[in-house]
């Protein structure tokens, strides 16, 4: 029986990737149809030949998904844009001066999906993360599993025991097409775009809704150790052997020439492709000149992003209203004559500021032109002065806050409008809650923008650290809140209190204080204690913290108003201290490290804390107790000379990982937020490449 099963297993798996990754279907779907059903009654018999890989599983099931936070083996960057060719030789000027000549890339189409990591051990899929913040994602594997064109096994042969593959999960115009008109049809709100649709079914709790929205995949990257192959082209093209879809649009580009003609044809054609794609990816191709170019902190320098121009729209300017945002910033809003855009209907629009409104000179009833951005809300980026009717004056910015009334601000050198009543005007408190209990932030998910606002309403919240105040009876009682209701908000704020250090400090609204920021502070200055003693010169020590951030971090802290706040989270349970990472070895133990210069795959400071959490030591300057100079591209001049005096050893980054070897690789930021354990993350050792 067992062998009928795996015979079974093998056809289905072949005709799928026939059907899904070629589009070449051998078999009639009625046929497919029969010989799923008979596997799926003989693993019902035979529940002792389960196998989460067989193609059975493909439909997904009805258990509830929650998403473990797993830290990416090597973060997930992001690819500097550029929006005319102009940009893109300038690109391919620095790439080339820094390698000394002409290189070879590879064109390819940026998929407008979600990026996806993959990972498969000897020849199985195991995991599926999404980005995240790009250094940490959620295990939607469960999920992953469903889409028919990523493989479960691979096939052929030669591939990898372990690797990691990335890509985009988009949905094809079919299923956004279909989706929305099943959604309009049941009274649901369609979604704006298949990019969101894509991103949202992803994180759907329930695997079998996922299996019918009918996804998609293209994968665009592979890393293993070694590689298996010298260069990118051939790494897909041997990734499309053992079975994984890869665009049949890649292609080889010599020269600037090659480049202009692959996005000429594509900013064409693309409208005739069956799902969204935003520009144009231009990768450098061998490996080898890869490592020569590395990569900044965000984005590799050896790849560039070339967006094809947004599609506009020509509508009316029917009124202007102002929103005030978590921060003050007044922003005004156009609303429009409803216009159809790149498939949606867009009924507002953004008008930046006052100076943009003045620099177009945008009066209302004007036509104006909308296009739309990565953002959810479009922008207006022209008047078409031909249509402007007679008599119509120039628009005048508001002078006072439209929610509180208090006169408005424009700080020296911001062009936008502040409302300065921080303390007490409605949408700037109701909007720094939002913020505290957003997902990457406290992640209090019981609690949304309209709970907020009705806690705010009924004088239950003034303030983030009340949250922690609310009693049961006063939640229940609320329009639309019910005892079950009531209860979920309290267990998920009291869970928010295990939430780590940097993400508090991410959460209680620091202007201009980032995720990445917030991390870099944490990591710099351990505490909320040890950020509180620094001075605005010692705040810029911490990694990309420059003296605009600093000094809006002194003026926070220095705000009787918020240390009272922070002194009450201390006082209800948050974290105010970078929890000590477990020392994960001492193989560096007895070992000193001065680093100078950017990294391929860590930030300074994350290396910092990986020496630390192996047992070395971490010094500010090159003296004779050095052991190592830990020097990336840019090392200090003065730094690099005075260990070459002293006869200290350099070393690089990948060095380091190899000095650590098989020894556990902590993570220091985030930690997983859920209470599940996680599983040993796999050795490491020189995985980096
Ligand atoms: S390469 C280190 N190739 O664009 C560079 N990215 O802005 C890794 N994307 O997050 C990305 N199509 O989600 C690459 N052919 C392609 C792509 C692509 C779409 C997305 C990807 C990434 C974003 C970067």
């Amino acid at each position: 029986m067992k062998d009928r099963i795996d015979t079974l297993r093998q056809q289905l798996d072949h005709h799928n990737y026939r059907y899904y990754v070629l589009s070449q279907p051998e078999i009639s779907d009625r046929e497919y149809d029969r010989l799923m059903r008979e596997l799926i009654d003989l693993e019902e018999q035979h529940p002792q030949y389960a196998d989460p890989n067989s193609p059975s599983q493909r439909v997904g099931n009805d258990s509830t998904n929650t998403f473990r936070q797993v830290p990416h083996r090597f973060p997930m960057l992001s690819l500097a844009n550029t929006y005319s060719m102009g940009e893109v030789a300038e690109f391919n000027d620095r790439v080339v001066k820094e390698i000394g000549r002409e290189v070879e890339y590879v064109c390819e189409l940026k998929f407008d999906g979600t990026a996806i990591s993959l990972t498969y051990e000897d020849g199985v899929l195991t995991r599926a993360v999404t980005r995240g913040d790009g250094t940490a994602g959620d295990d939607v594997t469960a999920n992953v599993r469903t889409i028919r064109s990523i493989p479960l096994r691979l096939r052929g042969e030669g591939y990898p025991p372990f690797f990691e593959i990335r890509g985009e999960i988009f949905m094809p115009h079919a299923s956004f097409n279909r989706l929305n008109a099943e959604r309009e049809e049941i009274g649901e709100a369609p979604f704006a775009n298949p990019r969101n649709a894509a991103a949202g079914t992803l994180k759907l709790q329930n695997s079998s809704v996922v299996a019918q929205r009918g996804l998609d995949s293209y994968l665009y990257d592979l890393t293993s150790n070694p590689m298996p192959a010298p260069d990118h082209f051939q790494t897909l093209e041997l990734a499309r052997s053992w079975g994984f879809k890869i665009s049949p649009q890649m292609e080889k580009c010599r020269s600037m020439a090659d480049i202009s003609r692959f996005i000429a044809r594509w900013d064409r054609e693309r409208a005739d492709l069956p799902y969204d794609t935003d520009g144009v990816v231009i990768k450098v191709n061998a490996y080898q000149t890869r490592r020569q170019l590395g990569h900044t902190a965000k984005a590799p320098r050896w790849a560039v992003a070339y967006k094809f121009k947004a599609e506009e729209a020509l509508t009316e300017l029917l009124s202007v209203d102002f929103q005030v945002g978590r921060t003050g910033a007044v922003t005004p809003v156009g609303n429009l004559s409803p216009v159809q855009l790149a498939g949606t209907t867009v009924k507002r629009a953004s008008l930046h500021n006052e100076d943009q409104i003045n620099l177009l000179d945008l009066r209302l009833h004007d036509w104006v032109y909308v296009e739309k951005g990565g953002e959810i809300i479009p922008k207006v980026t022209g008047v078409e002065l031909s249509r402007r009717p007679t008599g119509s004056v120039p628009f005048r910015f508001i002078t006072h806050c439209p929610a509180c009334g208090a006169l408005l601000e424009k700080p020296e050198g911001e062009a936008r409008h502040y409302c300065p009543n921080q303390g007490h005007c409605p949408p700037q408190i109701v909007g720094r809650i939002v913020h505290f209990i957003s997902r990457r932030a406290m992640n209090i998910d019981g609690l949304g923008e309209e709970t907020v606002q009705l806690l705010y309403e009924n004088g239950l919240v003034q303030n983030v650290a009340d949250l922690y105040t609310l009693k049961k009876e006063e939640l229940a009682a609320l329009p639309r809140l019910g005892d079950k209701s009531a209860e979920n908000i309290l267990k998920s704020i009291e869970a928010s209190q295990a939430v780590p250090f940097a993400r508090v400090l991410y959460a209680i609204g620091i202007r201009f204080v980032g995720e990445t920021t917030a991390k870099n502070l944490a990591l710099h200055f351990r505490s909320l204690d040890g950020l509180l003693r620094a001075s605005e010169q010692e705040l810029t020590e911490a990694e990309e913290v420059g003296q605009t951030i600093a000094e809006s971090i002194g003026r926070f802290l220095a705000d009787p108003e918020n240390r009272t706040i922070l002194d009450r989270l201390r006082g209800y349970g948050l974290s105010f201290e970078q929890s000590e990472t477990r020392l994960a070895s001492d193989a560096l133990a007895g070992l000193s490290f001065v680093i100078s210069g950017t990294f391929e795959h860590h930030s300074r400071d994350e290396l910092k804390a990986l020496i630390e959490a192996h047992g070395g030591k971490n010094l500010a300057a090159v003296s004779s107790n050095t052991t190592y100079l830990l020097a990336g591209a840019k090392a200090g001049e003065s730094k690099l000379a005075k260990a070459k005096k002293l006869g200290v050893r350099l070393l690089s980054e990948d060095e380091l990982i190899k000095m650590l070897g098989d020894a556990p690789r902590p993570v220091a930021e985030p930690e997983p937020i859920s209470t599940e354990t996680e599983s040993a993350p796999k050795p490491q050792q020189g995985f980096l490449f």
